[in-house]
């Protein structure tokens, strides 16, 4: 089945790839030459595991080709739609503007019988109106939902093989041949057994910011737990394991820390609070603010706490930030919360020095004035303080007795409760963390 994709950014290109491995032939549309030259050239243009391998693989089966061409998509049956809905500037809501360019520009190509397949995570209510836009230029044409429920850094696998499958169509006729057309597209998922459901176009546009409100829910609720472990002398990692069991509460998204940040739950709770406003309804995600708002008071905790550490303040000391992308096996920086709290030390005045294994690059483009190592030793040597904030992998696995060897005082901060903190404590640190004893 030829496929095109319309935004070839992290969902797109991930999607596109995915098809092109299922064996569908595949067309990606992006308006940026330069994201569309690495794509066809096989470069993955953010880090995500396993996604160069797919690239060239489907690249190579010439199943798979990228364009800035917009007439590219004509003869495609299928149409996904995977722009961004970034939070519009200075207000909560999604801008929806490359929806919209997104969906404008298939329509002079659209034939009967064809499906445009939203995937963008957008406001309630934006479906039906693009439906409607999309009849009046093509009657016989569709329009579906079809959320995206990835994670960066498993973003190939959630493609392949989905938790779910979530239809979003009108009733009738119409929408049952749409149906069968998307199920052609992921038969390979549906027959590993992948659950798929058929709702109509506003639950499923309802269903991926629900589910993102309850993970950032959730990650909140175990935070605010952690402030008042804090306050109780508890311990938080106890807490959440202990809770966790009772297999109606379950211990993911548990892990008290530093709270949420990235392209998703951050923009996308905002967005619904805000379109909630705009239904009436804005009581019943009230909730949400207080999600957001422990989220963000973590950022100030965790400097609190390394002005703590250093005896009342972080002006001039010397202090190595582990992590800066807003998640392990990612180099997205958006809203990270290690950024974050890295910018903010330096600009109180302490003498930051920020490692990560991929996102350097991003974060120096978002704050030039923090200085970073490419090493984790260049970063460590000579810190009064190491805080560990983004919990990759080769940080989890430090060996304390090394550091201790290169800082300068052995004080350890864990944002993300992820050290052992006993063999920190027995390699001489002062070991403190999030929600902890
Ligand atoms: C999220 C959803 O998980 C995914 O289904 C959706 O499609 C897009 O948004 P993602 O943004 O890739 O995915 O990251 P996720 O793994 O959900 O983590 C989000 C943030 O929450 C990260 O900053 C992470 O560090 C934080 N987090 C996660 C916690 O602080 N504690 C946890 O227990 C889990």
């Amino acid at each position: 089945m030829l496929i095109s994709v319309v935004g070839c950014g992290y969902l797109g290109a991930v999607h596109a790839a995915c098809m092109a491995e299922l064996g569908h032939e595949v067309v990606g549309l992006d308006v940026l030459p330069a994201q569309v030259e690495a794509l066809s050239a096989g470069q993955a243009p953010f880090f995500e595991p396993g996604l160069p391998e797919i690239l060239s693989s489907a690249g190579a089966s010439g199943r798979l080709r990228f364009t800035t061409d917009p007439t590219a998509v004509a003869g495609a049956r299928v149409h996904f739609v995977c722009v961004g809905t970034p939070q519009r500037s200075g207000e909560m809501a999604a801008d929806l503007t490359y929806v919209d360019a997104a969906v404008e520009s298939l329509l002079p190509h659209l034939a009967p019988g064809d499906l445009v397949v939203g995937k963008s995570t957008v406001p309630v209510g934006t479906a039906e109106r693009l439906a409607r836009r999309v009849h009046e230029v093509q009657p016989e044409a569709e329009l579906v939902w079809n959320p995206e429920f990835l994670r960066e850094g498993k973003a190939v696998q959630d493609t392949l093989h989905p938790d779910r499958i979530v239809y979003g169509v009108a009733d009738g006729p119409a929408g049952e041949r749409a149906v069968t057309v998307l199920d052609e597209v992921y038969a390979s998922a549906i027959a590993e057994g992948s659950p798929r459901l058929v709702g109509d176009l506003a639950t499923a546009q309802l269903v991926k910011v629900a589910a993102n409100s309850f993970l950032a829910t959730k990650i909140s609720f175990i935070n605010a737990m952690a402030e008042l472990c804090e306050a109780s002398g508890a311990d938080v990692t106890f807490l959440a394991d202990a809770i966790g069991l009772d297999e109606r509460i379950g211990r993911s998204f548990l892990n008290a820390g530093l709270g949420f940040g990235g392209g998703c739950l951050p923009k996308d709770i905002r967005a619904f609070m805000a379109r909630a406003g705009e239904l009436g309804v804005d009581q019943a995600l009230s909730f949400l603010r207080e999600v957001d708002a422990i989220n963000m008071r973590r950022r100030v905790r965790m400097v609190d706490l390394a002005r703590e550490e250093l005896g009342g303040s972080i002006q001039g000391r010397r202090i190595a930030v582990l992590g800066s992308s807003f998640k392990p096996d990612s180099d997205d920086v958006r809203d990270s919360p290690a950024l974050s709290v890295a910018a903010q030390m330096s600009l109180q005045g302490a003498s930051v020095v920020v490692t990560d294994p991929q996102a350097i690059e991003n974060s120096r483009r978002k704050w030039p004035d923090l200085v970073f190592a490419e090493d984790v030793d260049d970063a460590l040597t000579g810190a009064e303080l190491v805080l560990v904030l983004t919990e990759w992998q080769q940080y989890v696995s430090l060996d304390p007795t090394h550091v201790a060897g290169l800082v300068r005082d052995k004080r350890v901060l864990d944002g993300r409760n992820c050290l052992d903190a006993a063999a920190w404590r027995a390699a001489g640190f002062s070991y403190r963390a999030l929600g902890r004893r």
